[in-house]
């Protein structure tokens, strides 16, 4: 749930495909070859301007993308895009569909880029502004060193710890719209927490306040009842499948590149009684096999991005509800449970709602496909080790929100094409080690009420592929 960006209208081609799949015509190269012209030009509307862009016609898709990526007009983003590499990518593939498939395979890295900018004089008296470009998993030290290196200061020495601090703080900014999911989990997760809330909840409260983002160095924090759900879900589970994927398609154009590898990871995988269901953009959906159960009618297709508006993350964001809400936890002591408030209600029922049979699905099998959405990480990862099924993702900085998820140790499959579909199984002890790991570092629970929690043995029918 992120602040609406503005869109980028792509004029010339109608070309539709950008799975990669079976995209192999372009029109609009095929004729300026045929016309013998050294270069095509690619034509994008943005706001009322249209910007023509020409790229050499035997250029690669890497040559053809780093040109657009240096030319396109500052600013020019949009399709869930927040940095220019990944709006290039996104403005290739549905301008030349020949390139889709090198685009969705570059998606991946493209989406762990983020640009900061930094003030002039905001490091120390007369340090250098400008923008610096940062990947996610990268140390803040080793993005310190890069951006006062690229200044002509050799040695970061003693600067790069305010710069960390920095863009630590720019992170923060505006957080309301930032991650309005990550924000509201952090605050459900204190609330439940009753019988034991951490030092570190004091410390946040006095230093950034409830509205503010848990910054991106941060682990996440789940709340106590997304355990219990869980649990109850696992309980309940009578056959197991070996894999999932419940979600977006693409609600953005970079989303739909960045998860194009789901649908060929379940045409190569997905057996009868695995399950697909993509849960945006079904109504003109070709079902990929017999585990694909998007045009169900009887299956729930609750999708929090389309469910929730901007108008309407806005308005409850806003109202006096959330303020009332917030005073109720800046006072709540230890010990106390928070009174009962409408905006907890619908943060827990609307914003933060995860669908039961979402969570029976992701119970009961034994991996669930993460892949990466408007951002480099997806709430799925953290969903399917609470749900004991093991996380297959396409890149392993996707596997989890902040630096420091990546650095906990979590076990998961990563993505290859080559590997075969055992290369995915269920690993039991990974399981059991991510939970108690997710339990320990991303939930307020007390170690004794987790304690000897194993996750089950599953069993898979053999049904033929
Ligand atoms: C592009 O490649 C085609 C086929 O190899 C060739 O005929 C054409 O002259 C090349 N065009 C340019 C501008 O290099
Ligand atoms: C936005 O979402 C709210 C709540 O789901 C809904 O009532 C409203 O009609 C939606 N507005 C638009 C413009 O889609
Ligand atoms: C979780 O914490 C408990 C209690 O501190 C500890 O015994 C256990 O080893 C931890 N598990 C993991 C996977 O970190």
């Amino acid at each position: 749930m992120k602040q609406p960006r503005r869109l980028l209208l792509l004029v010339a081609a109608a070309a539709r495909a950008v799975t990669g799949a079976a995209a192999a015509t372009d029109p609009l190269l095929e004729t300026a070859i045929a016309g013998g012209q050294e270069y095509v030009n690619l034509d994008i509307r943005f706001g009322p301007d249209v910007y023509r862009i020409p790229v050499g016609v035997n250029a690669t898709c890497e040559e053809k993308r780093r040109h657009l990526q240096g030319v396109m007009p500052e600013g020019m983003l949009g399709q869930g895009c927040t940095n220019r590499a990944c709006a290039a990518l996104v403005t290739l593939a549905e301008l030349l569909p020949s390139c889709a498939a090198y685009c969705e395979a570059a998606m991946g890295d493209a989406k762990l880029e983020r640009t900061s900018t930094v003030e002039p004089g905001a490091l120390w008296r007369g340090s250098p502004g400008g923008a610096v470009t940062s990947l996610k998993g990268q140390r803040f030290e080793a993005v310190a060193r890069a951006f006062l290196g690229a200044h002509g200061y050799a040695s970061a020495g003693g600067a790069a710890e305010p710069l960390a601090k920095l863009f630590e703080e720019q992170n923060r900014f505006d957080p309301k719209y930032a991650d309005l999911g990550e924000v509201v989990l952090y605050e459900l997760a204190h609330a439940e927490a009753r019988v034991r809330p951490p030092t570190a909840w004091f410390d946040d409260l006095r230093a950034v306040g409830w509205h503010r983002m848990p910054g991106a160095d941060r682990l996440s924090l789940f709340p106590e009842s997304r355990v219990a759900q869980a649990r109850r879900a696992l309980e309940a589970v009578t056959g197991h499948v070996r894999f999932n994927f419940l979600g977006g398609r693409g609600t953005d154009a970079s989303t739909r590149l960045a998860r194009g590898w789901v649908e060929r990871f379940a045409l190569a995988h997905f057996r009868a009684d695995d399950v697909l269901v993509f849960t945006d953009s079904w109504q003109a959906h070709a079902p990929l096999g017999p585990f694909d159960r998007t045009l169900d009618a009887a299956q729930p297709k609750w999708n929090p991005k389309l469910a929730n508006n901007v108008s309407f993350i806005r308005d409850a964001m806003t109202s006096p509800a959330r303020d009332e809400w917030v005073a109720h936890l800046m006072f709540l002591g230890r010990g106390r449970p928070p009174p009962p408030s409408a905006f907890r209600d619908v943060a827990a029922d609307q914003l933060m709602r995860v669908d039961a049979s979402y969570v029976a699905t992701l119970c009961s099998s034994g991996a669930t496909l993460a892949p990466a959405g408007d951002n480099a990480w997806s709430r799925r990862f953290y969903e399917a080790i609470l749900c004991c099924s093991v996380p297959v993702v396409q890149r392993s900085e996707h596997a989890g929100r902040t630096d420091a998820d990546l650095e906990l140790g979590y076990r998961y499959h990563v993505y290859d094409p080559a590997k075969p579909a055992s290369a995915y199984g269920y690993e039991r002890d990974w399981a059991t080690r991510n939970w108690h790991l997710f339990a320990n570092h991303s939930t307020l629970l007390s170690p004794a009420s987790v304690e000897g929690f194993e996750c089950p043995e599953r069993t898979f029918s053999s049904v033929p592929v």
